[in-house]
């Protein structure tokens, strides 16, 4: 057999990558089956963080890899506007199935970023329908993460994101703080109890611009992006019944935390707190097509669609929304959710998961561990000078160790397949206390 030729790895321009560093020494996935990736050189390597948040069922799972061939060859693609496609018919009456309840509509994406940038477009829309177009301030949180449109940065609060395009962020955003304090809730398991107070914060911010300038607030129920940090006990309540109060619409990101990640359909009901919009992607399709998808209560939707008949509602929409291979996709993912009870796997082995994470305690450097569902944070003390690089360090050397997991700075994220068997989580958290025992 002959070698697969090697392709010149410098035109791809990678996102959110060291492009020179890792083109230096590139880590290159090749083929994919369940819970392994198999790389370049055919070695395999345990997926540790479900694709990017995004694959819980597995990789290739047969089911969607089948639904997607199937759909593909039937029809590729049609028109998505004033044209509809019978798949994504279909795919939002299931996810609104699956909503918790009142969410009745739901808009088509390609990605989270694009679920983000669209939700914060319907709140200011719907504001103006109902004549209360003054309300055009979004709200934010610190260390939120909501995608990289000039939308979701701007009301985003990771500040490597926003620095680069300081002058080019949304006028009129402002951010409530973050809820993170190692002293107060370092090693906290699942919720912490101190920090429903932080929801304060908003009211303050109420009191700084006036709710009647506000149209939304944007909140991932569980940050993901900055680092797992985990909602204290009574926040996302406090901040739902602030919302209420002033009337301004509350929308949960729920791009990594819907479809399984934290054992419930969507992180609305493992809070039991219940936002206006929600945004969801990843874990729609298993991350097989891209697809993103924001859910409405009716009553937003019903604001936006009492003009005359013959005239567009929403001067919004992209091209491939609604796409009929990816609502395949979504489709077959939504089904298997259900018939492997996956929400419910999931949601077995958390205490597992949250038990071998914790074990972490007590190695080199780390300071702290937080998880929720299955979404696992350990994080280092940073080396002097370097941020960043001992958590890289331990993220690569489990690499060569065969096991891929994610470091965001020196926060190591995990996210295992809902499917984990015990001895895939152990290999998963044995391999990364090598790691952090090798790294200085
Ligand atoms: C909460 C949240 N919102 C939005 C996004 C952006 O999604 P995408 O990368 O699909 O644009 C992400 C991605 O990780 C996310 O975690």
């Amino acid at each position: 057999m002959s070698p697969t030729p090697q392709p010149d790895l410098e035109p791809y321009w990678m996102p959110f990558t060291p492009n020179r560093a890792f083109k230096k020494a590139p880590r290159i996935i090749h083929s994919a089956q369940g819970h392994y990736y198999t790389d370049a050189a055919g070695r395999q390597l345990l997926d540790g963080f479900s694709g990017l948040w995004t694959s819980g069922l597995g990789h290739c799972h047969p089911k969607i890899v089948a639904a997607v061939q199937e759909q593909v060859a039937r029809l590729d693609y049609s028109m998505a506007f004033q044209v509809g496609n019978d798949k994504a018919f279909a795919l939002a009456e299931k996810v609104v199935a699956l909503a918790p309840e009142g969410f009745t509509r739901v808009f088509f994406t390609n990605s989270g970023s694009e679920a983000a940038d669209t939700a914060l477009k319907i709140a200011l829309a719907y504001h103006r329908a109902r004549g209360d177009g003054q309300r055009t301030r979004l709200i934010g949180r610190e260390k939120g993460y909501h995608g990289v449109n000039f939308g979701g940065m701007s009301v985003g609060g990771i500040l490597p994101n926003r620095k680069a395009f300081s002058a080019a962020l949304l006028p009129g955003v402002d951010h409530i703080r973050h809820t993170h304090s190692l002293p107060d809730m370092a090693f906290s398991k699942g919720q912490p109890n101190w920090g429903a107070h932080l929801a304060e914060d908003f009211e303050r911010v109420v009191q700084l611009h006036d709710a009647s300038n506000i149209a939304a607030l944007i909140v991932e129920p569980v940050s993901g992006s900055a680092g797992i940090i985990v909602p204290p006990l009574g926040y996302l309540q406090r901040l739902r019944q602030i919302c209420d109060k002033h009337g301004i619409l509350l929308i949960f990101d729920e791009v990594i935390t819907a479809f399984g990640r934290l054992g419930a359909a969507f992180g609305a009901d493992r809070f039991g707190v219940v936002p206006d919009i929600i945004t969801t992607a990843k874990g729609l399709t298993n991350g097989v097509i891209p697809m993103g998808a924001v859910l409405v209560k009716e009553s937003i939707y019903q604001a936006l669609t009492n003009g005359p008949e013959n005239l567009i509602e929403l001067f919004h929409g992209y091209t491939y929304s609604g796409h009929p291979v990816a609502a395949a996709a979504g489709l077959a993912t939504l089904q298997v959710y259900e018939e492997e009870e996956s929400f419910a796997q999931a949601r077995a082995i958390e205490a597992p998961f949250e038990e071998l994470l914790h074990s972490l305690k007590g190695e080199p450097n780390v300071i702290d561990i937080r998880s929720i569902g299955l979404m696992g944070g350990v994080e280092l003390a940073p080396r002097e000078g370097a941020i960043g690089a001992r958590g890289f360090e331990v993220f690569l050397q489990a690499f060569e160790d065969g096991v891929v997991i994610r470091s965001a700075g020196d926060i190591l994220q995990f996210s295992p397949m809902f499917k984990s068997s015990q001895d895939e989580l152990e290999r998963i958290v044995e391999t990364v206390r090598r790691a952090l025992r090798n790294t200085p």
